[in-house]
Parts: structure tokens; C-alpha cells; sequence
């Protein structure tokens, strides 16, 4: 499963799962989007490739994508969290109903899946080396806090602790959690911020699918909970 596959790292993302052979279902809000990428994946790899319209602000929704997912496939081996929303602004006056709809985004439907999900990806954890995997598109602003990021930076980190606390539970019955920490990424989310940290110096998409892919390739007996992804120069632990 990817969430937040319209565009982006979770569009492309899904395209490597369906090149690699994976039946998937994607989700997100834009449903011609979904459907195009479905018909596109599904006719270049011949895998099944369901879609969900959703809004992970809305808990039935969240719930609605696991029911989608369980009676398409019956089964679960990588759970990609990727869907989210970022919204910058000073804690001074950062409006706090903002604050609340990016926790239920980019956390509590994370949460949510996980909890629905879970009785998949631990029968995955039973019968497959590689487990079942939860692989959460967090952020450096969730490992080192920065000017404007307060929000959006706290989201990240409840994710990233999320994935802790996961594999603390269940990584000895073959499911694991990682939470990937991409600095600057250039998607559309970052497309406003193109003056002042130019799109040729954030990291492409291809590298952060390509990370994500490599850890859909570990066995469960390793376990990854975070991977960080930093943009060269002198500081790292910066977007
Ligand atoms: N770009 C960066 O610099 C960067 C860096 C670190 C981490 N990240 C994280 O990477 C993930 C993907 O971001 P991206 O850069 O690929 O951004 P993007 O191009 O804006 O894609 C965001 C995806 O999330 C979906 N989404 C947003 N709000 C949603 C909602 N309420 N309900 C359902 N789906 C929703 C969008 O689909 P719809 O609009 O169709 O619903 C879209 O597919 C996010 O979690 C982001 O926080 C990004």
C-alpha cells in the first residue's frame, strides 16, 4: 500500500513497487490522478493495482482504505505511510486548527493504519523473510527543529517515534518500522520554496524511492528505524 501516491515521492514510489512485481493499492484525495497511474502500472507491470479515494483528515476515510485493502488482497507486505501536508509559520502565531488537521494527516491516519493493518503485515512477519514492513516518509524537521517548522517538524517527530515504538513491539514477530527522514525533496510540496533553496539542490525523488526500495529488500532480522537523507554541504542535520 502507498498513501499520498497522486504525485510525488508516493507516486513514484508506486511505480517501483509495481515494477517490482508488488499488487498494490494507492491512495490519496485526487482520484483521476490515482486512476491514470492504476491504468498505467497495471497495463506496463500486470500487476493489480486498486485505488482508494480518500482524505486522511477523515478517519472514516482512513479506515475505509485498510477495508479497500483487505478484501482486494487479503494480505500486506509493505505499508508505505507517505501521505502528508506541510504549512510553515512562526509558533508565535501558528493557528492551532492548523496544527490539529496536519497531526491528523501526517500522524493519526498513520496511527490508524497501522492499527488496522497490523493483523496483515504480522501474518507477513509469519511467512515471509522480509516481514512485513511499515515505511514512513517522515523528515529531517522531525530530527533537528528548524525556523518555521514547529508544526510540521512535531508531526514528524511523532511519526519517527512512532516507528521506535513499533518496532519495540513487534519487530521479533517480523514486523518493522522505519521512518526515512528526506532533507529538501523537489516535489510540488517544495515548489514554493524554490528561491531561496534552489530545486537542483534539493534531493530528487528518485533517490528517496530508491532508498525506500532498498529497505523493502532487508530481511526483518535487521532492523532499519530511521534513514536519514541529506542534501550535500556543511550542514546535515538541516532541510
Ligand atoms: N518534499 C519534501 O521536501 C519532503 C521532505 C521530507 C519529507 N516529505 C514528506 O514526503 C511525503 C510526500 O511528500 P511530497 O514531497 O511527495 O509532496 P506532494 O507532491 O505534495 O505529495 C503529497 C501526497 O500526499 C497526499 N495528500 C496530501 N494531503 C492529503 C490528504 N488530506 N488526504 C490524502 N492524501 C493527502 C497528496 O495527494 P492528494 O493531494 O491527491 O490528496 C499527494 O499524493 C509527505 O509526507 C511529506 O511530508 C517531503
Amino acid at each position: 500500500m502507498v498513501t499520498g501516491a497522486s504525485r510525488g515521492i508516493g507516486e513514484e514510489v508506486a511505480r517501483r513497487l509495481a515494477s517490482a512485481g508488488y499488487d498494490l493499492t494507492i491512495t490519496a484525495r485526487s482520484t483521476d490522478a490515482l486512476a491514470a497511474l492504476s491504468e498505467e502500472l497495471t497495463d506496463s507491470h500486470q500487476v493489480r493495482v486498486g485505488t482508494v479515494s480518500a482524505d486522511m483528515a477523515v478517519e472514516d476515510d482512513v479506515r475505509s482504505i485498510a477495508a479497500a485493502h483487505r478484501d482486494a488482497h487479503g494480505s500486506l507486505d509493505v505499508l508505505v505511510l507517505n501521505a502528508g501536508m506541510g504549512a510553515i509559520g512562526p509558533v508565535a502565531d501558528y493557528p492551532v486548527r492548523r496544527l490539529d488537521k496536519m497531526f491528523d494527516i501526517n500522524v493519526r491516519s498513520a496511527f490508524v493504519l497501522i492499527q488496522e493493518l497490523l493483523p496483515l503485515l504480522t501474518a507477513s512477519g509469519a511467512s515471509s523473510p522480509l516481514g512485513g514492513k511499515v515505511l514512513a516518509v517522515a523528515s529531517m524537521t522531525g530530527i533537528a527543529g528548524e525556523p518555521l517548522n514547529s508544526a510540521y517538524g512535531a508531526t514528524k517527530a511523532a511519526l519517527i517515534s512512532l516507528c521506535e515504538t513499533l518496532n519495540t513491539e513487534h519487530a521479533l514477530e517480523g514486523v518493522t518500522a522505519t521512518a526515512v527522514c528526506p532533507g529538501y525533496v523537489a516535489t510540488a510540496m517544495t515548489q514554493g520554496l524554490a528561491e531561496t533553496v534552489p530545486l537542483d539542490t534539493m534531493l530528487p525523488v528518485a533517490d528517496v524511492a530508491t532508498a525506500l526500495m532498498a529497505l523493502t529488500t532487508i530481511t526483518s532480522r535487521t532492523v532499519v528505524p530511521q534513514l536519514v537523507l541529506t542534501r550535500p554541504g556543511p550542514h546535515l542535520w538541516r532541510a
